[in-house]
């Protein structure tokens, strides 16, 4: 026995001495960089059952969501579970894809779906599924274009049309749809090349109480009793090419499909984690920061807050309405908390004082060689002067931004083109401008929105924008319609726009159609929103512009300099790029954390807290009676724990952000443990900084998923076809002597 422990002790230690968690690591490098790191840690896979171009490989079982055939950037993860193409991912992935096959008859959302075979399966247009046939390091190429006399305008005009050139010649005519990304700020650049699948369809979803449990309120936070995830299949045609739509097509053979485990999860349990995070900050200079923090997230909190507090104000009483914003609110409301979490801890956590230390050392190596001063030495104080600029500058973009695109002023900008063809007396221009107009169904545009919801919005946009600026800064019609016409009631204003607007209804879009002029806009308030908003936009538009563009050169200056200064300062440290939507491979442990003095958040929540959240008929904290009674009776089956209690989510190490959503959360054998959903609120500043201590992913357990797809909803045509795994238990071994 002794014996045994002490060798125990030594492989924890060892264990105890890797420390990988943060990174987001290209998985083409994962030989040379994190292998031995990985295999320590307890990955029992070869490098080569990882990532390989010759064989199929881990890779081939991770899938970008994409809502474009050709897709640059994905908004999710999937995985692969069986070999007729099952896609899981997770529930707020899918969402937007339900609503749109939801109506009041058939809420797909509210009730979940069910598909029994092949046949129920519903298309869902707006997704593609894009498998990564291989990447490879394109720099040089792209780089080579670059001379010494080009500015920076120039400069990102020769890389725009050598990535073009590169990317059609890999296209082999339009069969892979290759997307080349700069990474470090532009500093690497690398080609991914996708197979694209246009016809997924929907397979399988529980019921929004089930996939959205806990809503905004927990969103963000641990504990979570989400069951977050959907399930899709990819169609191929009959030779397992892409193929749209089409009753012939079929379930896709794949290359790898994810097997699953039903082994659970143990503290200090090695993860991994792979799938295409969308973007983070973690190079962004300290002034970068504050001006998030104090400028740019205040801004966009105040605007998506009033948006959703009048969206919520509808939905909440009628259930149309509440379909019809789902996916809108559900985007706003996470965006929302997210900057505010930002806010917070960004602050709490004080990133932007680490990153003032670690500039400060930087800016003394750099001034310690002429040829350092002369490359590096001006980036910082320009990007200081830069965010300047953008915190004088900003409230006059994303304001009069909003603002234009409320209600009816959004509706009159599509109609600008018209008037400015007008204004220059280009009946040419004019005639095709209406042409485009004509070709519109407003009809149906109209349908996605309803007339309460964006009228109070076009108002509370107006009251917000009047509070966020001086009086002499506020566009005309403030003091010369609303002030005088109005006596300064914006609600009494936008009723009158509402019921005198060209731009309010189809019909009398319509009607302004059959007879169109120049006049009628004159004298149209809706138009006199958009057009002054506009004008305040375009006299800011360039002093914004430029401020942007010296943050990017300069960021790229700057972490040219940050990776000599850390190859210089710090030679054993591997660096990882940004998350740009490419894919990463992330992997740590199992572990639980203390979000504060005195409090422990255990990494594992069960179902029982399912039970004490549950508040009967809420918008968020509802649940299914069949959810309940399962529970109350303990009836998990083969998906219980070793204590009978059904474990929901668990929490691990791993480094992930938005677009991770989906992504499979997989043991050292690779097979599936859970999906990836959400990080952690006391580590929202982890986009800017990794925090260790803190820093959580959360993820549904795959035990949970299996258990509502099995016994909650009865679909055991998906469980048969899933490749579940469960290891022999462990007998405790004694020593023997032989
Ligand atoms: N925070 C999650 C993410 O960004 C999304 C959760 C969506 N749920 C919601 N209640 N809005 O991946």
């Amino acid at each position: 026995m002794k014996k045994l422990l002490v060798f125990a002790l030594a492989v924890l230690a060892m264990v105890g001495r890797v420390r990988a968690d943060e990174g987001m690591w290209l998985p083409m490098f994962v030989e040379r960089l994190n292998y031995v790191d990985m295999q320590k840690m307890g990955l029992q896979l070869t490098p080569e059952e990882l990532y390989s171009i010759n064989h199929s490989s881990l890779k081939d079982a991770i899938v970008g969501l994409g809502s474009t055939p050709r897709p640059t950037g994905f908004f999710c993860t999937g995985e692969i579970v069986s070999e007729h193409g099952l896609l899981f991912t997770n529930h707020h992935c899918g969402y937007g894809a339900v609503q749109k096959l939801s109506s009041m008859e058939h809420d797909y959302l509210h009730d979940g779906f069910w598909a029994k075979d092949y046949s129920e399966e519903i298309p869902a247009p707006e997704m593609t599924a894009s498998f990564l046939i291989r990447m490879e390091d394109v720099t040089k190429d792209i780089l080579g274009v670059v001379t010494d006399d080009m500015d920076w305008e120039a400069r990102n005009v020769a890389i725009a049309a050598k990535i073009k050139e590169l990317q059609n010649a890999a296209s082999e005519d339009g069969k892979y749809n290759p997307v080349i990304k700069g990474f470090f700020e532009g500093n690497e650049y690398y080609m991914f090349v996708y197979q694209v699948y246009t016809d997924v369809r929907l397979v399988g979803v529980a019921n929004e109480s089930i996939g959205k449990f806990g809503g905004d309120t927990d969103n963000w936070m641990w504990p979570r009793h989400t069951g977050d995830f959907s399930i899709f299949r990819v169609y191929a045609d009959k030779d397992g090419n892409p193929a749209d739509y089409s009753a012939d097509n079929v379930p896709l053979t794949p290359k790898h499909h994810l097997p699953i485990s039903l082994d659970g999860v143990k503290q200090d349990d090695f993860t991994m984690i792979w799938g295409f995070p969308g973007s983070t900050e973690r190079y962004m200079s300290s002034y970068g920061i504050d001006y998030n923090v104090e400028t740019f997230y205040p801004i966009i909190i105040d605007i998506f807050g009033k948006q959703l507090e009048v969206m919520e104000e509808f939905q909440k009483a009628d259930p149309a309405i509440n379909l019809m914003y789902a996916d809108s609110h559900a985007s706003l409301a996470n965006t929302w908390k997210n900057f505010i979490g930002q806010c917070q801890m960004l602050r709490k956590n004080k990133v932007s004082e680490a990153k003032v230390r670690l500039e400060n050392n930087y800016k003394k190596w750099v001034s310690e060689d002429a040829n350092r001063k002369a490359e590096y030495g001006e980036a910082l104080p320009n990007l200081m002067k830069a965010y300047e600029e953008l915190g004088h500058i900003s409230k006059f973009i994303y304001y009069p931004n909003f603002v234009a695109q409320a209600g009816p002023a959004g509706v009159a900008m599509a109609f600008m083109p018209y008037y400015n063809a007008m204004e220059k007396k280009d009946k040419d221009m004019a005639e095709m401008v209406l042409a485009q107009l004509n070709e519109i169904d407003f009809n149906e545009m109209f349908a996605e929105t309803d007339p309460q919801v964006e009228h109070k919005t076009f108002a509370e946009m107006l009251k917000l924008y009047r509070n966020a600026f001086n009086e002499d800064e506020l566009p005309e019609f403030y003091s010369k319609v609303i002030d005088k016409k109005f006596k300064g009631d914006i609600d009494a204003f936008a009723d009158y726009v509402y019921e005198n607007s060209v731009f309010a209804t189809p019909e009398s879009i319509k009607a302004f159609l059959a007879k169109p002029s120049k006049k009628k806009m004159d004298k149209d308030y809706a138009f006199m929103v958009a057009s002054q908003m506009v004008s305040i936009l375009k006299e800011n538009r360039q002093a914004y512009a430029e401020a942007q563009t010296a943050v990017q050169e300069n960021d790229h200056i700057f972490v040219k300099g940050l990776r000599e200064y850390y190859a210089a300062t710090q030679p054993g440290k591997s660096l990882y790029p940004d998350a740009n939507s490419t894919m990463r491979m992330s992997y740590g442990s199992v572990k639980d954390y203390m979000p504060a003095d005195a409090v422990h958040y255990d990494y594992v929540c069960t179902a029982n807290g399912i039970l004490e959240k549950y508040i009967p008929g809420d918008y968020e904290f509802d649940a299914p009676k069949r959810l309940l009674e399962l529970i109350e009776r303990k009836d998990y089956g083969v998906y219980a724990d070793e204590n009978g209690e059904l474990i929901v989510c668990f929490l691990s190490t791993n480094d992930i952000t938005g677009g991770n959503s989906g992504s499979p959360i997989m043991n050292g054998k690779g097979e599936l443990i859970g999906l990836a959903f959400d990080g952690n609120w006391e580590a929202m500043s982890g986009d800017v900084n990794f925090e260790p201590k803190l820093q959580r992913t959360i993820n549904v357990d795959i035990r949970y998923v299996l258990f509502i797809i099995d016994k909650y909803a009865g679909a055991t045509n998906l469980i048969n076809e899933l490749d579940i795994r469960k290891s022999e238990p462990q007998p405790l071994r004694e020593e023997t002597e032989n």
